[in-house]
């Protein structure tokens, strides 16, 4: 190919490329698969690769994700990016301009520039010459972390700085700015969230600044982040009168500077533009939650300086939470992945701060009652910056005594399994192993490491196996045929028996692995250890009831509820049947090899050297014998370690045998 062939093919690339950009980030709308852009891209290096004459500055190659980074690397900045102080009334931004008239003394004519606040995350951008060489985020204002890669994903970050006549280019220079995200493309990027069983992100500066901190930068490049700059740091071999003509130089430059920002010739200007803002924020395709004023000679900023982190010569006037008042229609009840089940107000729909919302969230019970919030009730909403809006209050002037109290189902909404409430805890959950809205949680754990083990049995297989309900319970993985398997997609022949096989050999678990891979609440790894080693098989655990289960050190009353709650579930008993049916058969680990320590009691007493006290327990436990805090009459051996306590005399007086840490170490087989 020659070189008029290749500037002619690079540039449809690009055009391409930049057209499906597009068409996937702001529209959420790709027209080609991932496959298909990715060999688009791919084509377009390897021409960029092969004439390197050819200028890369704006390709789109430039901007793609790099290879994931282990962690950010840390940057110092040039100069300190301060904070605002924060202004949340007229009274407070009169007293600002009086400050600063205090400071100067004299009477002396300053002007201001005001700037609509956006709620994203600061950066600082370094150009070298007019190229773009580091971004990094604000961190603790004095070092930040290096996110140039994710940076550089950013459409409307310049890679290079435009050399104008009237503008020359720094040698180098730190550009501040904001970068955020627009509120249809976040709300559309938490919708695919959700579709894709991903948690989504509570507001618009939560998903710029974690999409911003991505250690793979690919996952940036699908985030529609945007920048608005809005001042300067360090920058060598340049003055500026104003910071009015900081902002037109970076525009000239080809920075993207917020086109409502405003010049003042006083506060009350100031204060008039604060609430002209306000008023049309709805109408801004982003959020901001407020305006900074900040004094436009710099240098009366320079003379004005900066106390303790915030400039004197700026302040952010923060606009006040926007509240709406509608009616409450209904609560229902959303259950949650973990099988939480949270109150969910249903309102009449209600424009708050440009946004329509229909549901609030009530978190839980306690708060229901707190707040004594029912149905038919009248309240305050308010959004602050949130998507999802609080109930603020009840107006209970408005109760007409029809209002209904809200009371949390028994049973669960999705799969009528019981509802409980644990002690010491404010949530109430559905405790039922079948329950499809916990399903894909309860058969990634059922299948991870720490339990069943079933290896090749990861979250996407188990989404997959969920939504096309080839599965419904944990149960039913053991009854999976190769012919289903092969169905799913991009399941090929050989993982589909490397898959059936590991499930085959995961029917013997370990007793305490099973119990562990049930998901039971409060049963983790020790827990199920010690259920597993104390009632020895899934049958007698099963009759056991809370005050069985109390007996047993290191059990307390919420594990026990837990416990016996979760086998007297019907729905959950009758999984365990079909386990048994499947052939899956729990085995308890036949125990200590070392028979000499069966049964032996241990007492620890003084800091052990080598081990700490849990491990030392472990170690005891793993022998079939057991740790007790007190001497007593059973106790077999009391360990001392340095500066012992008062114990020593007690099993001194009893004839205990007494050891240190070597014999413990020697006696338990450990040396
Ligand atoms: S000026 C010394 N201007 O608000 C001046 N900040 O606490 C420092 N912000 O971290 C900032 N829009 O992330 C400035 N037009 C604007 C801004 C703005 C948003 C953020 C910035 C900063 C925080 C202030």
């Amino acid at each position: 190919m020659d070189k008029a062939a290749a500037i002619k093919r690079i540039k449809e690339l690009r055009a391409s490329i930049n057209y499906h950009n597009k068409r996937y980030y702001q529209l959420d709308d790709p027209e080609i698969s991932d496959v298909e852009y990715d060999r688009l891209m791919k084509e377009l290096v390897e021409m960029e690769g092969r004439f390197p004459e050819i200028d890369v500055s704006e390709s789109p190659t430039q901007r793609v994700g790099a290879a994931p980074l282990a962690k950010f690397a840390t940057v110092s900045h040039l100069t300190p990016m301060l904070s605002l102080a924060n202004a949340f009334s007229e009274q407070d931004i009169s007293d600002f301009d009086e400050r600063i008239k205090r400071f100067l003394g004299a009477d002396e004519k300053i002007t201001f520039v005001v700037e609509p606040k956006l709620d994203g995350t600061a950066v600082n951008l370094i150009y070298e010459n007019g190229a773009f060489t580091v971004g990094a985020t604000r961190g603790d204002g004095t070092v930040g972390e290096d996110v140039t890669q994710n940076l550089r994903t950013i459409d409307s970050i310049p890679l290079a700085m435009k050399k104008t006549k009237d503008s020359p280019l720094p040698e180098r220079i730190e550009i501040r700015g904001e970068v955020y995200i627009e509120t249809e493309p976040f709300q559309k990027l938490n919708k695919r969230r959700l579709k894709e069983g991903e948690q989504p992100f509570a507001n618009p500066r939560n998903a710029a600044a974690g999409s911003l901190r991505q250690l793979d930068s690919r996952i940036t490049t699908r985030r529609p982040l945007e920048i608005f700059c809005y001042g300067i740091g360090m920058v060598s071999g340049k003055t500026f009168k104003r910071h009015w003509d900081v902002l037109q130089t970076l525009r000239h430059w080809g920075f993207r500077v917020n086109p409502h920002v405003k010049q003042a010739r006083d506060i009350h200007e100031c204060i008039a533009y604060y609430h002209h803002i306000d008023k049309i924020r709805e109408e801004l395709p982003y959020e901001i939650d407020g305006v900074v004023i900040k004094v436009d000679e710099i240098e009366i900023q320079e003379r004005l300086g900066a106390v303790s982190r915030s400039p004197r010569w700026a302040i952010a006037c923060k606009f006040a939470a926007t509240q709406e008042k509608t009616v409450i229609e209904d609560i229902r009840v959303h259950v949650g992945r973990t099988g939480v089940l949270t109150p969910v107000a249903v309102m009449k729909p209600v424009k708050v701060a440009g946004v329509t919302v229909s549901r609030a969230t009530l978190h839980n019970m306690d708060e229901i009652e707190k707040k004594d919030i029912r149905i038919g009730d009248t309240v305050i909403i308010q959004r602050a910056g949130d998507v999802i809006p609080e109930v603020v209050k009840v107006v209970e002037s408005k109760r007409s005594g029809k209002e209904k109290k809200f009371v949390m189902p028994a049973t669960c909404p999705e799969c009528g399994s019981h509802v409980v409430r644990l002690e010491g805890e404010s949530a109430h959950r559905c405790i039922g192993l079948v329950c499809p809205a916990q399903i894909k949680e309860h058969i990634t754990h059922f299948a991870s490491r720490g339990g069943m083990d079933i290896e090749g049995l990861g979250d996407k297989l188990v989404a997959q196996l969920v939504d096309t309900e080839l599965i419904r319970d944990p149960a039913d993985i053991y009854f999976l045929k190769k012919e289903n398997l092969l169905n799913l997609e991009r399941m090929a022949e050989r993982s589909a028996t490397n898959l059936l096989a590991a499930i085959e050999q995961s029917k013997t678990p370990p007793l305490e692995k099973f119990l562990y891979a049930l998901g039971i609440r409060h049963v983790g790894e020790h827990m199920a250890r010690v259920l597993a080693r104390s009632f020895k098989t899934l049958e007698v655990l099963m009759t056991a009831t809370e005050d069985d289960l109390l007996a047993i050190r290191d059990i307390g009353p919420e594990v026990a509820s837990s416990i016996t709650g979760f086998f007297g579930e019907q729905s959950n008993r009758k999984v365990i049947e079909k386990f048994r049916k499947a052939g899956v058969k729990p085995v308890e680990k036949s125990h200590p090899k070392d028979a000499r320590l069966a049964g032996k009691s241990f007492v620890f007493t003084g800091t052990l050297g080598r081990l700490t006290r849990n491990e030392a327990k472990e170690i005891v436990e793993s022998l079939g014998a057991s740790a007790t805090e007190s001497v007593t009459k059973t106790t077999d051996y009391v360990v001392a370690g340095e500066s012992p306590g008062s114990k020593i005399e007690k099993a001194r007086a009893s004839g205990i045998k007494i050891i240190d840490e070597k014999e413990f170490l020697k006696l338990t087989g450990r040396k």
